[in-house]
């Protein structure tokens, strides 16, 4: 049973607890894993997001190894990657992340991504997940990157409904009929790049930053409230009951995010907030992400992505 450190817990579809607010892990290197994830664990952090594909799990173990915080503590989610889907080689693919992470059970896997060019290799994933869960080595299973068609497709030929929908969302992004179709099947929503940060990954046909924590409104909420800008999109997406997995790199930052429970915005603050929505996704769009185009994204930007 994982103790909320600095964090509230909520109750997920099966009746496991979980965090409301973790750290991310994607972009963090090989050297500075381990290490961030220790201070995080030591500084009041008990959720921590990652994925085989951001290539740190064998650092974000040992980073938790390092901290002296006990297994039980902390909830762990990690991400199967489309590359591992289908029935046996997503086993083998958890077998894999568990190793990596020297850990016996996880908290929640996700299937990273949808595939609808091959939706049924997604399927046979998921079912997968379901085996290991019925098996007790996962507490929950869940998606990400899962639009309303995705999640009914699933749901039509699975059994297990997901505990979790983790989406790019952000006041640029509010994604409300994503939230919606959530909240009708019982399906948490999970917030990645909940302060914007796929935003630092531009892609190239976008000649103009976009930089959500410089926007006037945000700023001025921050004067207001002697917060900073990434506490009051954190405490938006709170208040709208979304679990938030931010990452940073710096201390600081990793202490002064999850500092958002001793205020609260007003209502008017977050209609304000709300307001912002621009439908701008800085991520791949779910609806046509696969092997080919991930391939071609990770390519022309350099970088691991999602
Ligand atoms: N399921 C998916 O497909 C998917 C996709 C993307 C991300 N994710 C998960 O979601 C997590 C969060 O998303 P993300 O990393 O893309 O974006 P994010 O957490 O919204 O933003 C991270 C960026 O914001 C900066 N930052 C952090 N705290 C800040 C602060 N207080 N003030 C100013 N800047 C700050 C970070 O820089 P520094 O590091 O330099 O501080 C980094 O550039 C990921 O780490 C990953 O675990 C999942």
């Amino acid at each position: 049973m994982p103790a909320a450190g600095k964090s509230p817990l909520t109750r997920l579809n099966n009746g496991i607890d979980m965090p409301v607010f973790g750290v991310g892990t994607l972009a963090m290197t090989t050297f500075q894993a381990a290490d961030l994830v220790n201070f995080a664990l030591r500084n009041g952090y008990r959720l921590i997001d990652t994925a085989k594909n951001y290539g740190v799990e064998k650092e974000v173990g040992a980073g938790i190894v390092r901290s002296g915080v006990p297994r039980s503590e902390i909830f762990i989610t990690t991400k199967l990657w489309i590359e591992d889907y289908g029935y046996d080689e997503a086993l083998r693919a958890f077998d894999r992340s568990i190793s990596a992470l020297g850990v016996e059970y996880l908290d929640l896997y996700l299937l990273h991504w949808p595939v609808p060019s091959d939706f049924g290799k997604t399927i046979a994933a998921y079912k997968a997940l379901e085996k290991l869960y019925a098996d007790k080595r996962i507490r929950a299973i869940g998606v990400s990157n899962f639009q309303a068609d995705h999640l009914k497709r699933l749901m039509d030929s699975t059994d297990i409904v997901p505990a979790l929908n983790q989406i790019e969302l952000h006041p640029y992004l509010s994604q409300k009929h994503g939230r919606q179709a959530n909240e009708q099947h019982g399906i948490k929503t999970e917030s990645w790049s909940p302060i914007g940060g796929v935003f630092v990954n531009l892609p190239k046909e976008w000649t103009r930053p976009v930089r959500l924590l410089e926007d006037a409104a945000i700023v001025d909420l921050a004067q207001k409230h002697r917060k900073t800008a990434a506490q009051i999109v954190l405490r938006w997406h709170n208040q709208q009951g979304r679990i938030v997995i931010p990452k940073s790199q710096h201390y600081e930052r990793l202490l002064a995010n999850i500092d958002i429970f001793d205020f609260k915005l007003s209502a008017d603050e977050m209609a304000a907030i709300d307001a912002l929505n621009r439908d701008l996704r800085g991520g791949p769009d779910p609806g046509s992400f696969d092997i080919p185009a991930f391939r071609a994204l990770a390519a022309r930007r350099q970088v691991r992505v999602y």
